[in-house]
């Protein structure tokens, strides 16, 4: 069967920066199934042409020199412009049209909403109006970009708006860090290997962080940015996301609805915060020069950072904390998942040794590191740190491929093992809520300033510890 993929939005930014350059790697890979054809739908009126000379300016800007000249004709031949408005049901029967004109026979179809959430509903409605949504032979499916809601009733509405006119089969809702190629291999390191499993519970992990780290600012989306806060914006969705990969029992079979089964455990099982809890479990904190930035009203409040403490109250994590923290503006850009042992029941040795960890590096140094104690030579019986170090760009050749690359794959393949189910964004949102209305009553904790480039604010770093906990402050190391 021939492949379609029509993009809502293909005069945006997300199609020129991440969709069209990942297609024309799958195509110069040989990755692509043949006869799958690209069809870009936005309110611009221009002709097919006109787009490609467009795409293949910012394709070649955005792939640098991973951009192969001579592949581009052959790749830009299956691309193709249709004008249209997604708020009017009309430009929906002349798309279909068109569709069938390039599409010469039954093709399955994904439909690609890469437009301003405001016209999710919308684009639904109107595919489901002009029999677009309707599976016979052909397959049709939708995929929605992030944010999906942007609390959990405005996700409810979304998902029985949606439901109404495709099957949940039918929808691909993308979290991209569920494409990037370390975020999948902590399920291949946890379900692929019999060593880490065993020690992978309460019995030997003292407690877990999760740090998603950003050295930009919010750059030209302070208007954006000052609607959704790193609550919205990071946890949850990206954080909740390997939170929920790092806590997971092993699914039965790596299929969607078995992979996505164990996740949804694991967030029923988050305990709720109440009361207290928002001041002794929460950090927030806002960069400095935050108030200055584009759109950002001068006295917001909005936070730029967030910390929290969560509890999985259940059989293998009980008594574990799960740390999660992420911020704009920090010291480096690095996103880490750290696994913290617990100390040797008995200290033998003089030097207290610092505890074990498993450091997993998702981006951008990929890779694994154990830290373990060694001994130092020539110094009796004292200690030392030392550390096994696997990284990806050692031992396989060329960057990683980007996130999308995956996530396109699988939706033409029909495979959602990797995309958010309806369930898992509501309670996902069902986390998230409670905080966010609590940061803006008086059980708020303080919203603490932090200079550009640190780690956040110091009380971040105090909070842990007071627990008698450190963060594992760390750039990854490029090379
Ligand atoms: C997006 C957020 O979802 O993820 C951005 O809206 C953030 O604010 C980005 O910068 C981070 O993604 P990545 O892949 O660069 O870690």
């Amino acid at each position: 069967m021939a492949h379609s993929i029509v993009i809502f939005g293909a005069s945006g930014d997300l199609t020129k920066r991440k969709l069209i350059p990942a297609l024309f790697r799958l195509y110069q890979k040989g990755k692509l199934p043949p006869a799958t054809r690209i069809i870009g739908v936005s309110r611009r009126k221009y002709s097919d042409e006109r787009w490609r000379e467009l795409l293949l300016e910012t394709t070649r800007q955005f792939l640098g020199d991973r951009f192969d000249a001579e592949v581009w004709p052959a790749f830009v031949g299956q691309v193709h412009y249709v004008p249209g408005d997604v708020n009017q049901v009309d430009d929906f029967f002349s798309l279909e049209a068109r569709l069938q004109e390039i599409e010469d026979d039954a093709a399955d179809r994904v439909y690609y909403l890469a437009t301003s959430p405001a016209l999710y509903a919308a684009a639904a409605s109107n595919l489901a109006a002009a029999g677009m949504a309707h599976e016979s032979t052909a397959k049709r499916r939708i995929v929605i970009e992030k944010p999906f809601g942007t609390d959990l009733k405005s996700a409810r509405d979304l998902n029985a708006h949606v439901h109404g006119v495709f099957a949940e089969k039918q929808v691909y809702r993308i979290d991209h860090y569920l494409g990037k190629e370390t975020v999948q291999n902590l399920m291949v390191l946890r379900f692929a290997n019999s060593i880490f499993e065993p020690i992978w519970n309460r019995d030997y992990i003292d407690h877990v962080q999760i740090t998603v780290a950003e050295s930009v600012t919010v750059e030209g989306r302070g208007g954006y940015y000052e609607q959704s806060g790193v609550l919205r914006d990071m946890f949850q969705n990206h954080l909740l996301q390997l939170l929920m990969i790092t806590a997971m029992e092993a699914p039965v079979r790596f299929e969607a609805d078995m992979v996505r089964d164990e996740k949804v455990k694991v967030l029923r099982a988050i305990r709720s915060l109440s009361g207290a809890d928002f001041a002794s479990d929460t950090v927030r904190g806002q960069y400095a020069d935050y108030r200055r930035a584009d759109g950002v009203n001068p006295a917001s409040e909005n936070a730029t950072f967030a910390a929290l403490k969560l509890h999985i109250d259940n059989w293998r994590w009980n008594g574990v904390p799960f740390y999660l923290r992420s911020g704009k503006a920090m010291s480096c850009r690095t996103t880490q998942i750290v696994i913290q042992f617990r100390q040797p029941p008995v200290m033998m040795f003089s030097a207290s040794p610092e505890p074990n960890k498993l450091v997993i590096q998702i981006q951008p140094a990929e890779g694994i590191q154990i830290h373990f104690q060694t001994k130092t030579p020539d110094a009796g019986m004292r200690p030392r740190n030392a550390e096994l170090d696997y990284r990806f760009q050692r031992a396989v050749r060329g960057a990683l491929p980007d996130a999308y690359q995956r996530l396109l794959m699988d939706a033409l393949g029909g495979d959602a093992s990797l995309f958010a189910r309806s369930d898992e964004v509501e309670l996902a949102w069902g986390i998230v809520d409670p905080i966010l209305a609590a940061w803006s009553s008086p059980a708020a904790p303080p919203l603490e300033m932090y200079d550009v480039g640190c780690w956040g604010p110091e009380s971040s770093t105090r909070w842990m510890r007071d627990q008698g906990r450190e963060w594992f402050d760390v750039c990854p190391v490029l090379h």
